[in-house]
């Protein structure tokens, strides 16, 4: 006896690239898992060394901010300096390569370190903002502009000052409390309406709005399609699943839209 069946129907990671090559419009969805390959620890992982007695979620908060800024600040320079060495992994240039590949690819990261810009990506959307900025903490007129930490003032206490206003300078991220940039959340919001397949990449589907985006694709009509090697919050609501890690999975997935019509 021989298996009729095609690749697709056999194969989830086939059958996947078989949606993405018939999609026109593709939205991805990427989280921390993304970049747990170039050696950025995912946000619930645990924290190494002097951290290891922090829960991220209790220090990523405007309150935290407000009670220590200090720890908070420090917080943020020994986040990036594990982000500093960081490389694209190949799950970043797959997605990278992806845009090149098919026409309307939308790119919404909750991640804060710029690896999918480095890897070549265009089109992103951020909703978590960036790591590597930094802006005023009050309602001063340079609150929407980042600062170059070289204009800042010194202060005694550790944490740099807006040299407009004199306020403690912040990294410009989205903190737990705090709502998301209002343009970036409104484009994540279109483009998850709109799109015909939405590819879901290392997140935990734990943090709201970003979580509910996966929802709106299928309740909009679109194929949701999750690349992580655990089952996450989102798992049970998605088409299919691609169990696997980003780098291990996305460039099987992409390869296969090599030449695709
Ligand atoms: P989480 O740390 O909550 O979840 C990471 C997800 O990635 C988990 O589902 C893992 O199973 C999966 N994962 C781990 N390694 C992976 C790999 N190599 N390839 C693919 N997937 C992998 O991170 P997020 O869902 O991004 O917000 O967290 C959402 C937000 O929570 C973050 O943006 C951050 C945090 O609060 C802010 O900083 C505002």
């Amino acid at each position: 006896m021989t298996d009729q069946r095609t690749p697709s129907e056999t194969d989830p990671i086939a059958a996947a690239a078989q949606r993405l090559a018939q999609a026109d419009r593709i939205v991805v969805l990427t989280g921390a898992g993304v970049s747990q390959e170039s050696g950025i620890p995912t946000f619930r992982h645990a924290l190494s060394g002097l951290w290891a007695q922090y829960d991220p979620t209790q220090l990523a908060t405007p309150e935290a901010f407000r009670a220590t800024p200090k720890l908070v600040w420090d917080f943020y320079q020994f986040r990036r300096d594990l982000m500093r060495p960081a490389e694209p992994n190949a799950g970043h240039r797959a997605l990278a390569r992806l845009q090149e590949l098919r026409p309307h690819v939308i790119l919404i990261t909750q991640n804060i370190d710029d690896l999918h810009e480095r890897a070549g990506s265009t089109a992103i959307i951020r909703l978590h903002g960036s790591i590597w900025r930094t802006r005023c903490s009050a309602d001063c007129d340079r609150r929407r502009t980042p600062l170059d930490l070289r204009d800042c003032i010194e202060d005694a206490g550790g944490v740099p000052r807006c040299p407009a206003c004199g306020a403690l300078v912040r990294p410009d991220v989205v903190w737990f409390h705090e709502a998301l940039p209002e343009e970036a959340l409104a484009a994540a919001f279109a483009a998850a309406h709109t799109c015909s397949v939405m590819l879901v990449v290392g997140t935990s589907g734990l943090v709201t709005p970003a979580a509910l985006l996966p929802e709106i694709a299928r309740t909009s009509g679109a194929t949701v399609i999750e690349v992580n090697p655990q089952p996450s919050a989102l798992t049970q609501q998605v088409d299919l699943w691609l169990q696997g890690t980003a780098a291990q999975i996305l460039p099987r997935l992409v390869s296969q839209l090599e030449g695709a019509p």
